[in-house]
């Protein structure tokens, strides 16, 4: 571990830089995120650390993901107060890349990827283009950073299985690791969003983490919709814009009306509240 943080803004720099360190044997463990750090984020990085690697972070607000212009307007930059936090958490290296860094030839006829299904539910449906993006900039980074391990968090479940899709389709040599989800003490799920929440809305937002560990308490075999209405309606009255509560099976996320009591599932819930448009899941694990 380095007791100084490095920083490169430019591709060929951190590239040249990494391929060394692999050349004298070292293993790179990569954490790429859009900044406005949390804990969350630091978790990961010291999941990384654990294993004794080069850790990698990214900060790259990331325009082709972004599916409504006033998100990526909105979206928080804490960009001095992340390079403390990283540093003093112990990270290694940081690649800060302009837009132009990333994109040089624009996005106008950027790469499609071949996500079939899980391009068509949840996320996928409700942030059209969303997942595109993010494999785009996935894709981007890991050919700039020669990682041997990939650090996500499983907050955003249906990214991670996004980014294993990207992992198969592109053939790219990389160890996954899917980190558990940081909550606040009531529960909520850290994300960079919250700070756009007020502080009422903050504490309202646990209400996400309740309807979750409500499904979790009350599923039974059989018909599922009665519940997922149940859980929608709460949030609903509780004040939320939801897109959707569903439960789906944990593997490759098929959205379940009916349920034989068998094999893991996930209840994922996307909802609005004060206009910040925030996602949570929570896995049910059914073998008991
Ligand atoms: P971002 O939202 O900044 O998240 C970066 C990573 O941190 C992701 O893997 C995310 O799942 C994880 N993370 C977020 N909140 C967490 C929490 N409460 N606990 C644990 N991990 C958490 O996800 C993205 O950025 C982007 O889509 C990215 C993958 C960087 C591509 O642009």
């Amino acid at each position: 571990m380095n007791s100084h943080m490095i920083l490169f803004k430019k591709s060929t720099d951190i590239n040249a830089w990494l391929l060394q360190c692999k050349k004298a044997g070292k293993t790179i463990g990569f954490i790429p995120t859009m900044g406005a750090l949390h804990p969350g984020h630091i978790s990961l990085l010291q999941s990384a650390l654990k294993a004794d690697v080069v850790s990698v972070c990214s900060i790259f607000v990331n325009p082709a993901q972004f599916n409504d212009a006033r998100d990526f307007k909105n979206y928080p930059a804490t960009i001095e107060k992340d390079i403390d936090a990283l540093e003093k958490a112990g990270c290694d290296v940081l690649f800060l890349p302009s837009v132009s860094e990333m994109y040089p030839d624009g996005l106008l006829h950027a790469k499609n990827y071949e996500l079939g299904y899980l391009e068509t539910v949840l996320e996928g449906k409700f942030r059209p283009g969303h997942f595109q993006g993010v494999c785009l900039v996935v894709h981007r980074l890991l050919n700039i950073i020669p990682a041997d391990d990939l650090y996500l968090g499983q907050k955003d479940y249906q990214q991670c299985m996004v980014i294993k899709k990207l992992v198969e389709l592109e053939q790219i040599n990389i160890r996954m690791h899917i980190c558990p989800t940081l909550r606040e003490t009531t529960g909520l799920a850290m994300s960079s969003r919250n700070m756009r929440l007020t502080e009422d809305g903050r504490k309202h937002a646990l209400k996400i983490f309740e309807t979750l560990t409500y499904v979790k308490n009350n599923i039974k075999p059989g018909d599922l919709r009665a519940l997922k209405q149940a859980a929608t309606d709460q949030l609903t009255h509780a004040g939320f814009k939801v897109d959707y509560v569903e439960i789906a099976d944990a593997g490759n996320l098929e959205i379940r009306n009916n349920w034989n009591g068998q094999g893991k599932l996930v209840v994922v819930v996307a909802a609005f509240l004060e206009e910040v448009r925030l996602i949570d899941n929570l896995l049910i694990h059914t073998d008991a």
